[in-house]
C-alpha cells in the first residue's frame, strides 16, 4: 500500500473510533478551557535552530504540539509554517492526534512508546497535554526554548526544554513535571524527550560490553517494533551499555558520509533508550531514566526534571558529529572543558595495596623524572579499626591507615613538593564495606535489604545517597580531606559496585523513588564540591568505564575509560568513546598490560587521550624511560591539537586491522597523525592515508616523533614538506606490516 493511502485507512479507523457512542454527561466531554485555548494558537510553530538543522514544532488544530521537522536547516522562512510530512495538525483532527506529538502521553489515542505515564491520584492513566504557551531566552552558547504545556482536566503541568547550540550544530532537551492533585501522581515513565523520522531504513550503532571491554560498537538495523538499550545497575550503571548511540538515517553508520543522529542522556543511573519503528514505517527515538522498579511518586508542587538528552544531526558521517559534540563539550558542559589537563603517574598497578610512606615518596620521584605533573594515589591509604589492605575492609573509613602513612596526608603532600609535583588521591565515597566503623555506626545509611540474605558486589555495599544525612557525610568526606590538606590537587572517585539489594530504609514506603533520588544526590554532593572548590580537577572512574555521561562530567575533568590498558583492546574502547567524547574527557594510563607489545606503542596509544602512567620505572629499561620523557613532553607540546583540536578518526580498527586518528589545533598550524598496526594479515593491501582539516594552501612539514632512543624514522613522507591539498588528496603512506606498531607523525605549516 502506497504510504499516502496507509495514511489515509489510519485516519479513517481513527474517526470510526471516535464515533463510538459517548457512556457518560455528554456536558463533561465538551472541550475546557485549556483545550479551547490552545486550539486557538494552532498553527503557531515553533523553530528550534543550529547553523545546520531545524527542529520544528507545531500547535495542532487540536491544541497539542507535534515534531514537524527535524532535518537540515529549511532555506526559506516561508517552509517553516508548512503543516509537515503527514499534514500534522490538519483540521481532520483524528489524523492529527495521531501525528508526532512532540512528548506524548499515555492513556490517549497514540498507540505506541509514550515518553510521559501518569496515573493520577484518582486513578485514571490518561494524560492529554496542550499548548499554553512558549519562550526563548539566551544562554551562553545557544538559545533555550521552552514549550509549556498542560492537561486539560488534570491539574499537571509539562515544560519540555530545549537549548540549541547554533556553532556546534548540538541540541539538548529535558522535562520539568509538575502537578497540584490532591495526592502524589505516580510516574511510570518520564522521558526526557522524543524525536521522529521518516525515513526507508534506520540503523542503530550501540556500545556495549562488560567491565575490561567498555563501549564495543555494533550496529544492526530497526526494524517494526522496539530495540531497547538500557541499565539497571543503579550505580555502576554503564558497566554493560554506555548511554550512548548513533542511528544512521537512510543506511548504516558511515564515518565521514551519510545521515546520522548521534543522542547521549546525561545520567549517571538506570537509563534507558527505546527505538520504535511503528506501523507506517516511522522512527520514534525516546531518551529517558530507565523506569525500571521505579514508579515515581511526585507530590503536588514538586517539580520533576528529566536528564538532558543531548544530540546532534550529522549529514557528513559519525566523524563530524563527534567533531559537533565535542566541541559543544569542551565549551558548554565538561568541566573546566577550556582549561589543562594534568600528566600524571598512577600507582594502582604498580603496588597495589601494598605501599607504606616511603615508598610513596619514591613513586613521587618517579614521577618527576618521567616529567608528568602530579603523582596519584590509588586504592589502599584509609582505614585502621578495618585497615583497607586488600577490597575487603575499610571502605567508609576515611582516616589516612597510621600505621602505613604515619605522617597523614600532609607527609604526602609536602613530599610531592619535595619531589617537584602534584598529589592527587582516590576516594570511593559512594560506598561502604560491612567490615567497617561507618557501616557498625549507620546500617541504616545502605541500600540492603532488611528481610533477605545480602548479596555483595566486591565485598561492598551503596550508601544510600537519597537520604541527605548520607549525602552530608559524603560531601563531609571531600571537604574535610580538602580543607585539612588544601595542597591535594587531585581526585580519582571510584565507584565500584552497581546498586545491589534494592531497598532504602530512608524511602520507606517510596521504594519507587530509589533509583532516581540516589542519583540525584548523587549530584547534590557533587554541586556541593563543585561550589566550594571550583577549580577541583577530578576523574570519574567506576571500576574502569562504568560511569561516562555527561551529568557527571559537569563535575569531573575526565573520566578513566577502562581497566583494560593493553593498548590493542584500547584501540576499540577510545574509539568508541571518541564517537561522544572529545580527548581530554578521556583518561588513558600506560602501563604493563600486554607487555607483548612494546612501551612505545603502549604509549603512543594512551597519547591519544589525557596522557598518564600505572608503570614502576623499575620495569622500564633506560631508553624506555628516555622514550616516555620524550613522549610526555611532546604530549605536553602538542595538546592544543590533541586536547584542544579537531579530531578526525580516519581508519577505523573496527573495518581494518590499523587505526588512523589525527588532530587538528585551532587556525591549521599544527596536527598530529597517530597510526597504528594492530594485526595486519599476510599480503594484505595497506590502505594511504588521507588527512582532514588541513588548510589546503598551507604547506606542511611531517617530522615523526616519539622515536625510541637510537632509532631512525621510516615513516616514507618523513622530513618532506606538502600542501594541505596534497595531503588531504593523496595521502600518506602511515601504516606497515608489523604487528602492533605504531608512528606518531607532527605536522607543521612552514612558510
Ligand atoms: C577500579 C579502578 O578502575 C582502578 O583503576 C582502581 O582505582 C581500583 N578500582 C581500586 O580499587
Amino acid at each position: 500500500m502506497k504510504r499516502s493511502m496507509l495514511l489515509a485507512a489510519v485516519a479513517c479507523s481513527a474517526l470510526v473510533l471516535s464515533a463510538a457512542p459517548a457512556k457518560s454527561d455528554p456536558a463533561a466531554k465538551a472541550p475546557k478551557p485549556v483545550k479551547t485555548a490552545a486550539m486557538a494558537e494552532a498553527g503557531k510553530t515553533i523553530r528550534i535552530a543550529t547553523d545546520n538543522t531545524d527542529l520544528i514544532l507545531k500547535v495542532g488544530d487540536n491544541g497539542r504540539v507535534y515534531q514537524t521537522y527535524f532535518g537540515p536547516k529549511l532555506r526559506h522562512e516561508s517552509d517553516i509554517a508548512l503543516p509537515g510530512l503527514n499534514q500534522y495538525g490538519s483540521t481532520d483532527g483524528a489524523l492529527s492526534a495521531r501525528g508526532w506529538e512532540a512528548y506524548a502521553t499515555a492513556g490517549n489515542e497514540a498507540f505506541f512508546e509514550p515518553a510521559l505515564g501518569i496515573v493520577h491520584a484518582d486513578g485514571n492513566m490518561s494524560t492529554y497535554l496542550y499548548y499554553t504557551g512558549s519562550t526563548t531566552e539566551a544562554v551562553p552558547g545557544g538559545t533555550h526554548t521552552r514549550v509549556m504545556l498542560k492537561d486539560d482536566t488534570y491539574p499537571v503541568n509539562v515544560t519540555l526544554n530545549y537549548v540549541a547550540y547554533p556553532k556546534e550544530n548540538v541540541f539538548k532537551t529535558w522535562t520539568e513535571i509538575s502537578h497540584s492533585e490532591k495526592k502524589p501522581i505516580s510516574l511510570w515513565q518520564y522521558a526526557s524527550g522524543m524525536l521522529y523520522f521518516s525515513d526507508p531504513e534506520y540503523w542503530l550503532t550501540e556500545f556495549s560490553g562488560d567491565w575490561a571491554f567498555e563501549a564495543q560498537m555494533s550496529s544492526q538495523p530497526l526494524k517494526f517494533g522496539k530495540k531497547i538499550v538500557e541499565t539497571k545497575l543503579g550505580s555502576r550503571a554503564n558497566m554493560y551499555a554506555s548511554p550512548f548511540f548513533e542511528v544512521g538515517i537512510g543506511g548504516p553508520v558511515k564515518e565521514h558520509s551519510g545521515e546520522v543522529l548521534l543522542g547521549t542522556i546525561g545520567w549517571t543511573g538506570n537509563w534507558r533508550f527505546t527505538f520504535e519503528v511503528d506501523n507506517a514505517g516511522y522512527l520514534r527515538v525516546i531518551p529517558s531514566i530507565n523506569p525500571y522498579a521505579s514508579n515515581y511518586q511526585l507530590k503536588a508542587n514538586e517539580t520533576f526534571t528529566t536528564p538532558e538528552f543531548i544530540f546532534t544531526l550529522s549529514y557528513d558521517g559519525a566523524s563530524q558529529g563527534s567533531r559537533n559534540l565535542h566541541n559543544w563539550a569542551r565549551r558548554y558542559s565538561l568541566k573546566d572543558g577550556m582549561g589543562d589537563r594534568m600528566t600524571l603517574l598512577n600507582n594502582w598497578e604498580n603496588t597495589y595495596f601494598d605501599f607504606d610512606q616511603d615508598k610513596l615518596g619514591a613513586l613521587m620521584h618517579e614521577a618527576r623524572h618521567l616529567g608528568v605533573d602530579m603523582f596519584l594515589l590509588d586504592d589502599g591509604w584509609f582505614g585502621n579499626k578495618y585497615p583497607r589492605k586488600d577490597d575487603h575492609a575499610g571502605l567508609g573509613d576515611w582516616e589516612v591507615t597510621h600505621n602505613k602513612i604515619p605522617g597523614g596526608i600532609k607527609a604526602l603532600t609536602d613530599s610531592a613538593k619535595v619531589a617537584g609535583v602534584k598529589f592527587g588521591i582516590w576516594i570511593e565515597p559512594e560506598m561502604v564495606n560491612p567490615k567497617s566503623e561507618l557501616y557498625e555506626k549507620h546500617p541504616d545509611w545502605v541500600i540492603e535489604q532488611p528481610n533477605r540474605e545480602t548479596y555483595y558486589y566486591r565485598n561492598q555495599l551503596v550508601l544510600d545517597l537519597s537520604n541527605p544525612q548520607v549525602q552530608d557525610y559524603v560531601f563531609g568526606i571531600v571537604d574535610k580531606i580538602l580543607s585539612e590538606n588544601p595542597d591535594v590537587a587531585y581526585f580519582k572517585w571510584d565507584c565500584n559496585s552497581p546498586i545491589t539489594n534494592v531497598y532504602s530504609p530512608y524511602c520507606k514506603d517510596k521504594q519507587g523513588n530509589l533509583y532516581v533520588d540516589h542519583v540525584r544526590g548523587v549530584y547534590n554532593v557533587l554541586k556541593r564540591i563543585q561550589e566550594k572548590y571550583p577549580d577541583h580537577p577530578m576523574m570519574l572512574c567506576s571500576g574502569g568505564g562504568g560511569r561516562s555521561d555527561y551529568e557527571a562530567l559537569k563535575y569531573f575533568t575526565e573520566f578513566w575509560c577502562s581497566d583494560n590498558t593493553d593498548p590493542v583492546t584500547r584501540a576499540y574502547i577510545q574509539w568508541g568513546f571518541s564517537q561522544i567524547f572529545p580527548a581530554k574527557a578521556m583518561a588513558a594510563h600506560v602501563t604493563s598490560w600486554n607487555k607483548n607489545t612494546s612501551v612505545k606503542f603502549r604509549t603512543d596509544m594512551a597519547s591519544m587521550c589525557r596522557l598518564g602512567f600505572d608503570i614502576g620505572l623499575k620495569e622500564l629499561s633506560p631508553d624506555e624511560i628516555e622514550y616516555c620523557r620524550e613522549a610526555v613532553a611532546n604530549w605536553k607540546r602538542l595538546t592544543p591539537a590533541i586536547m584542544d583540536g579537531q579530531q578526525y578518526r580516519l581508519i577505523s580498527p573496527y573495518e581494518t586491522n590499523h587505526m588512523a586518528v589525527e588532530y587538528v589545533a585551532d587556525g591549521a598550524d599544527k596536527a598530529v597523525l597517530f597510526g597504528y598496526d594492530l594485526t595486519p594479515k599476510f599480503g594484505e593491501k595497506l590502505p594511504f592515508v588521507k588527512l582532514q582539516g588541513l588548510d589546503p594552501d598551507k604547506r606542511y612539514r611531517l617530522e615523526e616523533i616519539n622515536l625510541m632512543p637510537g632509532t631512525k624514522s621510516k615513516f616514507p613522507e618523513n622530513g618532506k614538506t606538502f600542501t594541505g591539498d596534497y595531503l588531504m588528496k593523496q595521502g600518506v603512506d602511515l601504516f606497515t606490516r608489523g604487528t602492533n606498531v605504531s608512528r606518531v607523525i607532527e605536522l607543521s605549516a612552514v612558510n
